[in-house]
């Protein structure tokens, strides 16, 4: 039984405040906005999360407002603070300056809530609309110099409402206020503990598996190796088949390692291997849109799935498809009713809905994240090599191999001039966009490039101060060293799509880059390093950009900041690479770039 529940309106974060409460110990679900009262009554507090909505716009998620008669303390954050105001009788109204990023907050009131924080705080904000004024009952406890109403409180009803987000790791005091609500206020017991869901997990495969059989895509990432392992240990080998599909988009070395970790385990019997890299690489010929590109992806992928569990089935048989799907991957496609697409995960393309419709989707791991995935396996007896892989997307590296319809020139435009002489640098604009994440929406823009003095430290002022100052920049890439001394006015865009002959040299790139980190140690102090390919040229070849990123759960980062003479020497080395003319860094954090380019 879930002790506290987050209502989902849709929000970025949403799942990351449960992570957080889970991480205490206390088991917590998340449901939909409008779950009505009855379903939620025994729980011992409800949180609102945030969205990417306007209270006062038409259609907005909303709540069941019979919740108040349960009597159980509520906290509201973002929208969810903003829907506690409307709903209350307090004013919502747009605000004049949007909040994204760092925030320095006032407390007045240090106590509830907010008690043990200091008197200034650093906050989390990522918010247009603001509460103007509180409802009646409520005692205004912090606000930040855009935001009059960053927090409040009805001690005596036991409601509580915080503009900013406590769950990021960017909100200094965010656990102690998330520990507040839950054990404080809510009295919340710690008892939960990922590793002791494995019988549930088992007996829960055992009966939607009943009398069927299991086809599982494996990909050799932790998510669905825990998966496979778990249903093969449900159900036995004989009733599981695990397909491995070298789609041409793996790194170098994936598939003998692969092999190599199930033989280990004992279960490389029920694993078939499949070179299908012709196709996928195919279906990506003429496409230059990430969007197209994932979904094409993801369509393959069910399509070579379809056509060989045709080639295995025998009549009268029953199948299920099982996926290594963790609880982000739902989120960030929009898997809540109220949440806007960031990016679609191959996981959850339209196929892949409706077999879900039909109730023929087995995703075992659907409600974990991943440092419980982690346990999980473990727990299983999975190699640490395997449970502590960084992640790896499953259209692999397609999505890091940047593709442009045509040729072009970088720009220079006079904003992005002097705003980057201010740092004694240069800027570029490439005419290539990737995607990012702004507020709670995808953004698709454009890519700066900068070039000049700068310790890594410092060149996240520089990022920061353009992706603020221009809206359409969502990513800022470094230039850490060209072919002989070029500089950035040197370099074009070349047309460029997906090629075999391209993956095969982001292959390298990849291979030399992630030896390097693990010989420098420093593979194991990052969340994960993207390689990514760009059709950027100086003579004949391409770029290369590193991004190196600390995060606790891919859905916030901030750019990995290695020593510069690393870098350096790192670029160096790519430099060996023929077809590699120039070597960047990222320097954005997620908000607002992504963590993949694409
Ligand atoms: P983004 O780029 O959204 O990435 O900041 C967050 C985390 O998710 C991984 N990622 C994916 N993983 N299938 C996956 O299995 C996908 O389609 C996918 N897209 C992004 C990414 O590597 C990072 O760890």
């Amino acid at each position: 039984m879930s002790q506290i529940v987050v209502l989902n309106a849709g929000g970025q974060y949403c799942h990351l405040i449960a992570r957080r409460i889970r991480d205490m110990g206390v088991y917590t679900e998340i449901k939909e906005i409008d779950t009505p009262w009855e379903a939620l009554a025994g729980v011992r507090g409800i949180i609102i999360s945030g969205g990417p909505h306007s209270v006062y716009a038409p259609a907005s998620p909303t709540m069941d407002r019979r919740l108040f008669s349960l009597g159980v303390p509520i906290l509201g954050i973002c929208y969810g603070h903003q829907l506690l105001a409307q709903v209350l009788g307090g004013k919502v109204t747009p605000g004049e300056v949007k909040e994204y990023g760092l925030a320095h907050l006032a407390v007045q009131q240090r106590e509830t809530i907010l008690e043990g924080l200091d008197a200034c705080e650093t906050v989390w904000m990522s918010h247009s609309d603001v509460v103007e004024t509180p409802p009646p009952a409520f005692k205004v406890l912090a606000s930040t110099p855009d935001c009059p109403v960053a927090a409040m409180a009805n001690p005596q009803a036991r409601i509580y409402g915080l503009q900013f987000h406590p769950e990021v790791v960017h909100t200094v005091s965010g656990q102690q206020i998330l520990r507040n609500f839950v054990f404080t206020i809510c009295r919340c017991q710690s008892d939960w503990d990922p590793k002791q869901t494995i019988p549930r997990l088992l007996a829960t495969i055992r009966e939607k598996g009943e009398r069927k059989k299991v086809f599982f895509l494996i990909s050799g990432g932790v998510d669905s190796t825990v998966a496979f392992t778990l249903c093969v240990k449900a159900l036995g080998g004989d009733r599981v088949v695990g397909l491995y599909v070298d789609t041409g988009f793996m790194r170098q070395g994936e598939t003998e390692m692969l092999q190599e970790t199930f033989r280990r385990l004992g279960i490389l019997d029920s694993v078939h291997i499949l070179d299908a890299s012709a196709e996928f690489i195919a279906a990506l010929h003429g496409v230059y849109e990430p969007e197209e590109k994932r979904v094409r992806i993801g369509r393959k992928f069910l399509e070579v799935q379809e056509r060989s569990l045709q080639q295995i089935y025998q009549p009268g048989e029953e199948w299920l498809v099982g996926q290594g799907t963790i609880y982000p991957d739902t989120i960030e496609s929009g898997g809540s009713a109220h949440a806007a697409v960031i990016k679609t995960h191959h996981n959850r393309v339209d196929i892949v809905q409706e077999l879900m419709q039909q109730g023929k989707i087995l995703e075992p791991l659907v409600e974990f994240y991943k440092d419980e995935v982690r346990e999980i396996g473990l727990q299983l007896g999975l190699p640490p090599a395997i449970v502590w892989r960084h992640p790896f997307p499953g259209p692999g590296l397609a999505i890091r191999c940047l593709c442009s319809r045509e040729e072009a020139p970088l720009r220079f435009p006079a904003d992005l001039s002097s705003l980057c002489q201010t740092y004694g640098m240069e800027g570029a604009l490439a005419p290539l966009k990737t995607v990012g994440v702004q507020g709670d929406y995808r953004s698709y823009t454009d890519l700066v490039l900068i070039s000049g003095q700068g310790s890594l430290e410092k060149l996240e002022d520089v990022s920061t101060d353009i992706t603020n100052t221009i809206p359409t920049v969502n990513r800022v890439a470094y230039l850490v060293q060209a072919r002989q001394g070029k500089r950035l006015r040197d370099m074009r865009v070349i047309r460029a799509e997906v090629t075999r002959a391209r993956l095969d040299l982001l292959r390298q790139a990849d291979r030399m880059v992630n030896e390097f980190l693990q010989e420098h140690d420093w593979q194991s102090r990052i969340w994960q390093c993207p390689v990514v390919l760009l059709p950027l040229r100086i003579e004949v070849g391409e770029s290369i950009a590193l991004r190196p990123v600390s995060s606790l759960d891919g859905m916030t980062a901030e750019y990995a900041k290695l020593p510069g003479p690393l870098v350096i020497q790192l670029a160096h080395r790519l430099l060996t690479l023929p077809g590699i003319d120039a070597v960047f860094y990222d320097v954005t954090n997620k908000p607002p770039a992504t963590i993949e380019w694409e």
